[in-house]
């Protein structure tokens, strides 16, 4: 069977069980599916379809109305006062406000959910979120719900391709809300930080390419805790997935000073950006040797300023995007020495990496000819190890521990280099001892091809001669 049939099949059996239990032989017996069959049909394909109607809307398991009587309820005209009588007990529509504490009537329920393995910690999580406290504190229900993220009879389970709350859906489910530019301007929050979020690297790698790894809004503001993350607790949101950088951050001056906004002061896009637009900022290795071969072919004398825009294109803008930014603090760029140190710090690994590619670069030449480069391929290894430690290494700030990672890729590069010039060197010696060998062979041969002439003069013309008398 394949992946729909079996949904097919399911849907199928789950809506004959809605029927079966909202309303046992439909022609006698009057349910809530009978009227509202739009509701009962979406009802049947969610994870609820086992709940029934009377579980959240109350109201009464049968009704004592004639077909006819339905048939003038269905066909009932907007407007119209024609008021259906739901019983004593029913609770109608459920108010926005009400939602939370609805569905926390189960999903708060630890004895109903652990038969399922479901937590139980949304709802109390859910009044410390942003959105949660505004509802609680001000009773503004414009606010999102639990039925805003999950959807009211069609909720799906997450890992469903058409649940909101699918990670691949969880943007647009936000942008309902968050790219409403009239709703955000009452609240004052940008309505960018969803357009910004998807051109980031985290929106490319997940949108573009489905890469679950890619946080997506729900992975840093929380599916139901509290948000926005803030400032202070940025870093500990980036640093689940980018532990190694957050831990050398976290040696940074900048890690202590209350003001600074963390992995977003630089990554965040820049003065005009909501800190959603994090961009790429490095090339594996790979592709930075890829880039610059293909560089060299189409231009016969790139310049250093276009190899180094090509091998590793967004480094330094990184920093000239934030710099507006870095002014709140220092404000005195002229007599303030840490931002030219720290420009005059990537350029250095600027030049490092350059100097990298063009060596891997040669590398690759001189081992496509008659020369065996196993062992400086070998060693050109570490080289690749301390490009790779030199990106994440300067979020200490600390010029000496880059300085040593600079220096130890330049020696690696130094000796691979000077260890093909030994390898070259010894081929072109090789080549130069050919020389006597191929100028006495050429010697050799044309004495053969004169005495060659010689004996054809002496033997072939006196019989030509014979021939023509
Ligand atoms: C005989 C047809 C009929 C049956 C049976 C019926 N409904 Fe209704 N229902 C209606 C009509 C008509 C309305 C339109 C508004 C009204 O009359 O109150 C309605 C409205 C509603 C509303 C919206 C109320 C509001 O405040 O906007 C809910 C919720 C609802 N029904 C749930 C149920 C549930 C749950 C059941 C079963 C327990 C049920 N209905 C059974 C006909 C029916
Ligand atoms: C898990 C709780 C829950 C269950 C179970 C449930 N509903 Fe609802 N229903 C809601 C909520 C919440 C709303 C209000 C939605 C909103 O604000 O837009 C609603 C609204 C409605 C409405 C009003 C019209 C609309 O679509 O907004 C009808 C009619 C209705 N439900 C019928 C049903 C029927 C029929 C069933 C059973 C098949 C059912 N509901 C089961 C939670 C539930
Ligand atoms: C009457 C109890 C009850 C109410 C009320 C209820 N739920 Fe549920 N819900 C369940 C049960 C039981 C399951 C597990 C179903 C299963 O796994 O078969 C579930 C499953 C879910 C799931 C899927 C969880 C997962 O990942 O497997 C979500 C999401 C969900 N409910 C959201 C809601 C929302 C939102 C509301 C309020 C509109 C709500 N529920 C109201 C009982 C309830
Ligand atoms: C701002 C959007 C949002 C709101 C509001 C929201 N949820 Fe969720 N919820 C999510 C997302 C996103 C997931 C999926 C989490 C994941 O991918 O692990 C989720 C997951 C769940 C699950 C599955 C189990 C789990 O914890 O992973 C349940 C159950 C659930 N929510 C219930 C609720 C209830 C009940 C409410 C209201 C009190 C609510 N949610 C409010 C976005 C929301
Ligand atoms: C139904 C509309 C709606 C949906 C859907 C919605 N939000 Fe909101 N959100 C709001 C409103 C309105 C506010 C402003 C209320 C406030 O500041 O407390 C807000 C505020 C926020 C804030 C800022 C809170 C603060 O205190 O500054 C964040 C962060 C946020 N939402 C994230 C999300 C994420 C992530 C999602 C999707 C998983 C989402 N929202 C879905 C309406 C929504
Ligand atoms: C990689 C982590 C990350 C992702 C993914 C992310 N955000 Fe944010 N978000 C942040 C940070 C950091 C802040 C700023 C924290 C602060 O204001 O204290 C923020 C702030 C916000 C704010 C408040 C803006 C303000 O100016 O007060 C909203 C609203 C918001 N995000 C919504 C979203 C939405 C919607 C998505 C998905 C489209 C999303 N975020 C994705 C990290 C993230
Ligand atoms: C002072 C500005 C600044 C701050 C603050 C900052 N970064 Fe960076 N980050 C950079 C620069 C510049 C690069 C580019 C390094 C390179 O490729 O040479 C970079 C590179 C990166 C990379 C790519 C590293 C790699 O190995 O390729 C990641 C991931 C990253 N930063 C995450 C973070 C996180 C997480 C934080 C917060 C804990 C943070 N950054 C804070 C400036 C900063
Ligand atoms: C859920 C995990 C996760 C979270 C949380 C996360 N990221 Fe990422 N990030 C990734 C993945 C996966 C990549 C892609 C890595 C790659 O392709 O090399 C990435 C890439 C990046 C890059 C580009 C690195 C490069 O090699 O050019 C930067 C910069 C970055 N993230 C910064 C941040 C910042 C700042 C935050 C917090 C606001 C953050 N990330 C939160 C998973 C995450
Ligand atoms: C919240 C205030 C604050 C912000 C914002 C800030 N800095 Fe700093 N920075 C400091 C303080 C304080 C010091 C240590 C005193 C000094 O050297 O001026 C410092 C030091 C530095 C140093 C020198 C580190 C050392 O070890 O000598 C560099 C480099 C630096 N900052 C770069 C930046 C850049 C780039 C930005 C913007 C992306 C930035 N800073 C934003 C407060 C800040």
């Amino acid at each position: 069977m394949t992946m729909f049939e079996r949904q097919v099949l399911l849907a199928t059996v789950c809506a004959a069980m809605v029927l079966a239990s909202a309303g046992r032989g439909a022609d006698d017996v009057v349910t809530c599916v009978t009227c509202h069959a739009e509701q009962a049909d979406q009802f049947s394909r969610s994870v609820h379809a086992l709940l029934k109607c009377q579980e959240c809307h109350a109201g009464d398991l049968a009704y004592p109305v004639s077909p006819q009587e339905v048939g003038r309820y269905l066909s009932r005209r907007y407007g119209s006062n024609l008021a259906f009588y739901h019983g004593s007990s029913f609770n109608g529509k459920p108010q926005r406000a009400d939602v939370p504490v609805l569905c926390g009537n189960c999903h708060a329920d630890v004895q109903r959910m652990n038969p399922y393995g479901l937590r139980t910690d949304q709802l109390a999580r859910y009044w410390t979120s942003g959105h949660g406290s505004t509802l609680k504190n001000s009773g503004d229900d414009r606010v999102a719900v639990c039925v805003d993220c999950h959807g009211v009879h069609d909720i799906l389970h997450k890992k469903d391709p058409h649940s909101r709350t699918n990670p691949l859906n969880v943007p647009d489910t936000c942008a309902y809300c968050h790219s409403d530019t009239a709703l955000m301007g009452e609240y004052d929050l940008p309505v960018e930080v969803v357009s910004e979020y998807r051109d980031s690297v985290h929106g490319k790698l997940l949108l573009e390419q489905g890469d679950s790894g890619a946080p997506t809004c729900a992975t840093c503001h929380g599916n139901h805790s509290a948000m926005p993350p803030g400032f202070a607790t940025v870093g500990a949101v980036c640093g689940q997935c980018h532990l190694h950088v957050a831990e050398l951050f976290a040696e940074s001056i900048h890690a202590s000073q209350s003001e600074h906004k963390g992995c977003v002061q630089c990554h965040g896009g820049g003065e005009d950006r909501h800190f959603h637009f994090i961009e790429r900022v490095n090339q594996p290795p790979g592709i930075m040797i890829q880039r610059y071969a293909h560089l060299l072919a189409s231009n016969a004398a790139p310049t250093a300023a276009q190899i180094a825009d090509t091998i590793h294109p967004d480094a330094k803008k990184i920093v000239m995007h934030a710099l507006p930014t870095c002014l709140d603090c220092h404000e005195e760029l002229d007599e303030d020495e840490s931002l030219p140190k720290l420009l005059g710090l990537l350029d250095d690994i600027a030049d490092a990496e350059r100097y990298y590619v063009q060596t891997a670069d040669r590398l690759a030449n001189v081992g496509s000819g008659v020369l065996l480069v196993d062992n400086q391929m070998f060693l050109f290894e570490d080289a690749k190890t301390h490009l790779i430690a030199l990106a994440p290494i300067q979020h200490t700030l600390d010029n000496e521990a880059v300085g040593e990672e600079v220096t130890a890729l330049n020696a690696v590069c130094d000796q691979v280099n000077a260890e093909l010039d030994d390898l070259e060197n010894g081929l072109a010696t090789r080549y130069r001892a050919l020389v006597p060998i191929w100028a006495f062979t050429l010697f050799f041969a044309f004495v053969l091809y004169a005495k060659f002439k010689q004996l054809k003069r002496d033997w072939v013309k006196p019989l030509a001669h014979d021939a023509r008398g």
